[in-house]
């Protein structure tokens, strides 16, 4: 009887270790969403026109693939002989297919939002109940990214439900990046590698740099409250498996300075990187600090180590991030509103890194510094 237990045991831990599609996501998923500028109002003109400037900003160039379609774009029924999701048929009058084709003519990846609930964050159909169904028809569809929210799930066990869409999509066999969002709830650093590619750490974004919005029952956090709240996570991810700080909010509202910060910090945390503007009417700041190839080159690091907290000291937070061929990231993060003079002594600041087993002596190495913004 023992036996047969221990046998049973084994096999549920193999399949659970080899569920999702491998190797999707080597460095941190950069592309676009939504949802940050434009919510629910979405549509067929909007997809292309964000495709056009992907390509002709440069940020296609600089590694941001995927466009990611969030809550919003379905009717709000399914059809009623086959109960498949439909596209809302004012918004995407042509269907979806039609725009994913678009995006992938245009050398991008496209990406759609569901909720693991009845009823996705804005009242739309939810996939509990279809997950198989509504696998396969991304697949049909030819998606390449989903994004999987946590409304409308009263009771249900979100390690199950996220591995039962896991699989869907496996079963369904078209290579699609899974991402968790189920706000940090249930600790999916913990669980959810098997499963999905990245998964978010917290609630939702603001695009304030140290504010939180109070909506009453729920809030949102700016900048600053989404880097604290998850420090001691990092060595849960890394290639492959990422820790999701959300959607960015450079170009959205806050101080070029605020958006440099934040562009930083998302880079040095190997967070995905998805910008949430708007790509039609965006600054040269904005372009500028989206598309910096050596920050951006900071974040995709093959080595996929996530930054560590070396010193708070006044108002500045120092963080290293360990990088390939012996290098090393290191950002000041100056978390007032006033410029100030940072005196740091590498030597009294050795690298001992458990999780990426790096070790640096400063009084000992020879060493050069580069001004990655500055150049
Ligand atoms: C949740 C998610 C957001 C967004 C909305 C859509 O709040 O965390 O990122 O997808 O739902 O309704």
């Amino acid at each position: 009887m023992k036996k047969i237990a221990l046998l049973l045991t084994i096999i549920v831990t193999l399949s659970a270790t080899a569920q999702k599609f491998q190797n999707l996501a080597l460095s941190p998923p950069m592309g676009w969403n939504s949802w940050n500028t434009f919510a629910t109002n979405i549509n067929e003109k909007l997809v292309m026109e964000t495709a056009d400037m992907m390509v002709s900003s440069g940020m296609k160039d600089a590694g941001y693939i995927y466009l990611v379609l969030d809550d919003g774009w379905m009717a709000m029924e399914r059809d009623s002989v086959t109960g498949n999701l439909i596209a809302d048929p004012v918004k995407f009058p042509n269907g979806i297919k039609k725009v994913v084709d678009y995006v992938h003519s245009k050398g991008l990846k496209f990406g759609l939002y569901n909720c693991a609930g009845t009823k996705t964050c804005a009242g739309y159909p939810g996939t509990r109940g279809y997950e198989y169904q509504d696998a396969r028809q991304y697949a049909a569809w030819e998606i390449d990214y989903l994004k999987y929210d946590w409304c409308s799930t009263d009771g249900i066990n979100a390690k199950e439900a996220y591995a039962t869409m896991s699989k869907a999509l496996k079963v369904a066999k078209r290579p699609i990046i899974f991402s968790l969002c189920e706000w940090g709830n249930n600790n999916p650093w913990e669980w959810a590698a098997p499963v999905g590619q990245l998964w978010r750490i917290s609630g939702d974004i603001y695009n304030c740099f140290d504010c939180i919005k109070d909506w009453g029952t729920w809030k949102s956090l700016g900048v600053t409250h989404i880097i604290d709240a998850r420090k001691n996570i990092r060595q849960y991810a890394g290639p492959d498996h990422w820790n999701d700080f959300d959607m960015m909010e450079v170009g959205h509202g806050m101080s070029v300075n605020e958006d440099r910060a934040h562009f930083t910090m998302w880079c040095m945390l190997a967070s995905p990187l998805i910008a949430g503007n708007d790509l039609r009417h965006m600054t040269k700041e904005t372009i500028s600090i989206l598309t910096d190839k050596d920050v951006i080159a900071i974040n995709q690091d093959k080595k996929g180590v996530q930054a560590y907290l070396e010193q708070q000291l006044d108002s500045v937070d120092t963080w290293i991030k360990p990088l390939e061929n012996n290098e090393l990231a290191i950002c000041f993060m100056n978390r007032s509103q006033k410029p100030v003079t940072i005196n740091y002594n590498f030597q009294q600041h050795p690298v001992n890194d458990t999780v990426s087993k790096t070790v640096v002596d400063f009084a000992k190495t020879n060493f050069s510094i580069t001004d990655v913004w500055k150049k």
